[in-house]
């Protein structure tokens, strides 16, 4: 069956704006300053691909969008945010352009991007202890998450290596070990997450763990060919950065070719866990083939 993922993307990042828009405080709620900078890189037009992610897994598992997923799928982009807005900072990447606009701490100064950060993922937690599921499914969505944005193969911690590896040669382990942290980690709960929020048996959280890891491996990947590939105008942040501050990336380890073609392969090798669900899983699977095969 053939999936029109530009709808697909387009209803999924309509609804995902929706609750985001639902959920933060407005720009004027006091102290107006936060809530400003935290809604200027949230709505700065990022690409909302793991709340997709996460409504398609859940579509993968009940055959159907269950009824309040968004609020889970704004609390994943909430997280992302927050990492973009703190990877962007000074002491860590110094950027200053992210989804096409003025990085947080060039807009409103570095203390309230760092607090803004925060904010964000003090929010996702309150937003995820609200979920519309059993009690048992929250907690399980609540730690879940919670492990992927931690410092012991999550996110924070793949931010550290990633840091620390800059100005040496990377070796095909270390950026392993930095891509599945810094980024699979997220991405691979946002599809966790959405199966657990449609009520995934062991089995399915065990198919979307596989997929999820394949795919989140893929998709950083991605960002490092495009790094090198694209423009910062058409990207809406830096590009060139990478090799720049000589960061341990696939390319430097593989070169671009082979980067694209580790991706796609991954891509493929990740379908191979959605077998067992047909074609309930061709949402998901479009989604994944978009991840790679994205120009920005
Ligand atoms: C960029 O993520 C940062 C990485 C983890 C590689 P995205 O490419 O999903 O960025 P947005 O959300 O669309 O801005
Ligand atoms: C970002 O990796 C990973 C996180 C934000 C956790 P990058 O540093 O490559 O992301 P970009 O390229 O700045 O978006
Ligand atoms: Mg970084
Ligand atoms: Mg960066
Ligand atoms: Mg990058």
């Amino acid at each position: 069956m053939s999936v029109d993922v530009k709808s697909l993307i387009h209803e999924g990042a309509a609804l995902t704006e929706q609750a985001l828009e639902e959920l933060l405080p407005s720009a004027e709620t006091v102290p107006a300053s936060i809530h400003g900078a935290m809604r200027h890189s949230v709505f700065a037009g990022g690409k909302r691909l793991r709340p997709l992610l996460a409504y398609q897994a859940a579509v993968t598992i009940a055959g159907a969008l269950p009824a309040g997923i968004a609020r889970l799928g704004a609390a994943l982009e909430m997280l992302h945010t927050y990492s973009l807005i703190h990877d962007d900072l000074p002491a860590l990447d110094n950027d200053d352009l992210r989804r096409g606009k003025p990085t947080c701490h060039k807009a409103f100064g570095e203390a309230i991007a760092i607090l803004a950060g925060d904010a964000l993922q003090t929010r996702a937690f309150e937003v995820l202890s609200g979920l519309d599921v059993p009690p048992e499914a929250t907690v399980q969505i609540i730690g879940l998450i919670a492990n992927a944005v931690g410092t012991v193969d999550g996110m924070i911690g793949g931010q550290v290596l990633d840091i620390e590896s800059e100005h040496q040669k990377p070796t095909p382990e270390l950026v392993m070990a930095i891509h599945r942290a810094k980024t699979g980690a997220l991405i691979r709960v946002s599809v966790v997450s959405g199966g657990v929020y449609a009520g995934a048996a062991l089995e399915d959280v065990a198919r979307l763990t596989l997929f999820g890891c394949k795919a989140g491996l893929a998709f950083q990947i991605v960002d490092d060919v495009l790094d090198m590939t694209v423009d910062s105008a058409h990207l809406g942040k830096t590009a060139g950065k990478d090799q720049a501050t000589e960061k341990a990336t696939w390319p430097a380890v593989y070169g671009i070719e082979q980067s694209q073609r580790d991706a796609a392969r991954l891509i493929e090798e990740a379908f191979a866990a959605l077998d067992p669900y047909g074609s309930r899983a061709d949402g998901l699977k479009a989604v994944a083939r978009y991840l790679v095969e994205r120009k920005k």
